[in-house]
């Protein structure tokens, strides 16, 4: 793959080979990062935020990378004072945002938008999350945190908890685990099961996969939670029905294996007590903070910046 001016848009549109590049590039801008030798590798280059949802994690940490890369941002604080607000399109936005900056991450609510816009724009463009449909990059700094605890991602036995009809941050690293060889356990609702395709690809890759919609995390090695996505929720009484499904609290942790972890993209509004913060499981705060050498990477490669 050329990785300058690749837009990144799908986790589904990478190999393995392709995936385990960017964890290993995103290995060694952890170390650059730490010992000061990033700080200038993007100077004078501007990355352009366009968020038409509400984020803290994917914005902040993209603004954090570009200017831990010496780089500058722009962007609108909320989407109702960019044009979009006039009835400008995605299409208009990007085209003149490529004018301003040398690449974009795009966060919007319709699926498919962030492959829409990379169609009009030839910098690179990359997708902070399309409705729920994908997040890739949230993807490669999930598999990040689980390769930089085990040393690996094949071997393990990883549960998904909570909202996998809605949840992007799920069919995304879904749709990458289907590369390793692992087992995935799917604990849902009923109502909030992972998609039928998904789940017919994955065994179409031999992935051994099982449904329930008991918490059970007997033997995994990671329990990735996630929030309902009430947002999502064409009908507010199914999202009451199904609201506080689960809860990991100290006793759900009493049965974990030892060397188990807990993950979560965050916001989290309940799924898991903050009384498990403290607890050799609770991964999620790093995780987030992966988010950083994982995006300057990404940045970095897509850019045509050697490091
Ligand atoms: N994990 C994640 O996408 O968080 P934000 O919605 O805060 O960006």
């Amino acid at each position: 793959m050329g990785w300058t001016k690749k837009h990144i848009i799908s986790i589904k549109d990478f190999s393995r080979e392709e995936i385990d590049f960017v964890l290993r590039k995103s290995s060694e801008m952890e170390k650059k990062l730490n010992s000061g030798r990033a700080s200038s590798l993007m100077r004078g280059r501007i990355l352009a935020t366009l968020f038409f949802e509400p984020s803290t994690r994917t914005r902040m940490s993209f603004e954090t990378a570009m200017k831990r890369l010496g780089g500058k941002t722009v962007g609108f604080p909320f989407s109702e004072i960019s044009s979009e607000a006039k009835g400008e399109t995605i299409a208009d936005t990007v085209r003149v945002v490529e004018g301003y900056a040398d690449v974009i991450v795009i966060r919007h609510p319709v699926e498919g938008s962030a492959r829409l816009a990379s169609e009009y724009v030839d910098i690179p463009l990359i997708n902070g999350g399309d409705g729920a449909n994908q997040h890739p990059t949230q993807t490669l700094l999930d598999l990040y945190t689980i390769k930089k605890k085990f040393g690996k991602i094949d071997g393990l036995d990883i549960a998904i908890v909570g909202d996998l009809k809605y949840g992007r941050t799920v069919h995304s690293l879904t749709n990458a685990l289907a590369n390793y060889d692992v087992k995935l356990r799917f604990i849902s609702p009923q109502e909030l099961k992972m998609p039928r395709h998904m789940v017919k690809d994955l065994e179409g890759n031999k992935i051994p996969v099982k449904e329930t919609r008991k918490l059970n995390l007997d033997d995994a090695d990671v329990i990735y939670a996630t929030r309902i996505q009430k947002e999502r929720f064409p009908d507010p009484q199914e999202y009451e029905r199904v609201k506080g499904a689960y809860v990991i609290d100290l006793k759900t942790i009493e049965g974990l294996k030892k060397s188990a972890i807990l993950m979560h993209p965050l916001p989290r509004v309940g799924e898991i007590s903050p009384k498990v913060d403290g607890t050799k499981f609770a991964h999620y705060f790093e995780q987030s903070k992966n988010g950083i050498p994982v995006r300057m990477a990404l940045l970095c490669l897509v850019c045509g910046v050697k490091f």
